[in-house]
């Protein structure tokens, strides 16, 4: 397996018939169908727009309907991570597990889903983030996949809901040897930036992207492109995120 792609913010809904996350969320996986036969799944958090069994064993079976290929989660603010640990255990579900080694890579499933301060932030388990670390191969070329983005960017309302204890984390990050990516998603927008080696890669919404320039209040941006992220797996990791117009 030399390719994951990674989506992000699906906001599934059942039963609203206006409601576009269905729609676009197809759109998404039928150009990555067109694009890669074989690939893994990240689902990089907000699942569902209600966290319940019916939602998630819905979006389960909508994309098992597109791909049979592997399919791991992580959760956002807007999940329910011991549901989807029991669903993983009783149902045919997706992945929920920390590590995945691919050949020389080390990929890493954080959760981010504790409260923060502010409703729609986040936290991550130090203690726990430490043990994973521990069991990291030292040569591997690694990518960790979070929810929430380790340092505050984009709009000043959405600056407060980014994950609360991030310096700790940048911190630690810091000491992991070979970390090429860090890829992020609840800032429903694209972001790239290079920090010491790691680029901190933020995956755009497959339902709809937040205004970014509008600083007191969320605002979506219904014209703006959805997408995914796709991480190439050779010697070295190298992305690209691939957008689909919704106009
Ligand atoms: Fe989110």
């Amino acid at each position: 397996m030399d390719k994951i792609v990674q989506i992000s913010d699906i906001h599934f809904c059942m039963k609203d018939k206006s409601h576009s996350s269905r729609k676009n969320l197809s759109l998404v996986l039928n150009k990555i169908n067109g694009l890669y036969h074989e690939y893994i799944l990240v689902l990089s958090g907000d699942l569902v727009m209600k966290a319940d069994s019916a939602h998630y064993m819905a979006l389960y079976q909508y994309i098992r309907a597109f791909t049979r290929n592997e399919i791991y989660a992580i959760p956002g603010n807007h999940d329910d991570i011991a549901l989807m640990k029991k669903l993983a255990i009783q149902e045919e579900f997706f992945k929920i597990q920390d590590l995945l080694e691919i050949g020389i890579n080390d990929i890493v499933f954080l959760d981010s889903s504790e409260k923060g301060e502010h409703l729609g932030g986040g936290k991550i388990d130090l203690a726990y983030f430490e043990a994973i670390k521990s069991k990291l191969r030292e040569n591997s070329n690694k990518i960790i996949f979070i929810h929430h983005p380790p340092f505050k960017i984009g709009a000043e309302w959405f600056k407060k809901i980014c994950l609360d204890n991030g310096d700790l984390l940048m911190k630690s990050l810091s000491e992991i040897n070979n970390l090429k990516y860090l890829a992020y998603g609840h800032c429903h927008n694209y972001f790239i930036e290079e920090r010491e080696n790691t680029v901190f890669l933020s995956c755009p919404s497959s339902w709809v992207q937040f205004d970014h320039t509008e600083h007191h209040e969320t605002k979506y941006d219904q014209q703006k492109e959805i997408g995914f992220n796709v991480f190439h797996l050779s010697d070295d990791i190298s992305h690209e995120t691939v957008t689909i117009s919704v106009c």
